[in-house]
């Protein structure tokens, strides 16, 4: 398999549909969560061009009370454990919510991996009700990721499941 670069469109139901159709081509057939993950990471990598960093951190225990362990991603090595309720992660797994942010100095508890990164994304990934990680990306641009990527992702996220979690 070679990676063909694709074109996204600039309006969001085009972007969101070549997203879909990106990630499907690249992990459809897999069944092992990890590898799914990892290609994940790089398409979405791919497709923001303004994001510095994509992947996902993982529920390291049973419990979300237990933290976030790193997981599959693209960009500069980044922080390996999250506790509970700790950074714009922990917070949105204590939350059991999304969370955008449009300037990462303005969150108070904000960890940061890079320097250079300004906005974030974190969405929490589930399996039915249980969160089981968090899809998590930065951008060196101010205000990069809007509600409606979170309602995207939001409803993107779920194909990437995989039995057994
Ligand atoms: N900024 C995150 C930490 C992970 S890095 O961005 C990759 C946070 O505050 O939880």
């Amino acid at each position: 398999m070679s990676y063909i670069e694709v074109e996204y469109p600039a309006d969001k139901a085009g972007f969101y549909k070549t997203l879909r159709e990106q990630l499907a081509l690249y992990t459809e057939g897999e069944s092992d969560f990890i590898a799914v993950l990892a290609n994940a990471a790089s398409v979405l990598k791919l497709a923001f061009k303004e994001a510095n960093w994509a992947g996902f951190y993982l529920v390291s225990g049973d419990a979300p009370e237990s933290g976030l362990k790193l997981g599959p991603f693209q960009g500069k090595p980044a922080v390996q454990r999250i506790g509970f309720g700790l950074g714009v992660c922990g917070t949105a797994l204590k939350r059991g919510e999304s969370i955008v942010v449009e300037e990462v100095e303005c969150f108070e508890g904000h960890i940061a991996c890079d320097c250079n990164t300004h906005s974030e994304i974190v969405i929490p990934m589930r399996d039915g009700d249980k969160i089981i990680g968090v899809l998590d990306m930065d951008s060196i641009t101010p205000a990069y990721f809007d509600d409606a990527d979170r309602e995207e992702l939001e409803k993107l996220l779920p194909m990437l499941l995989r039995p057994p979690m």
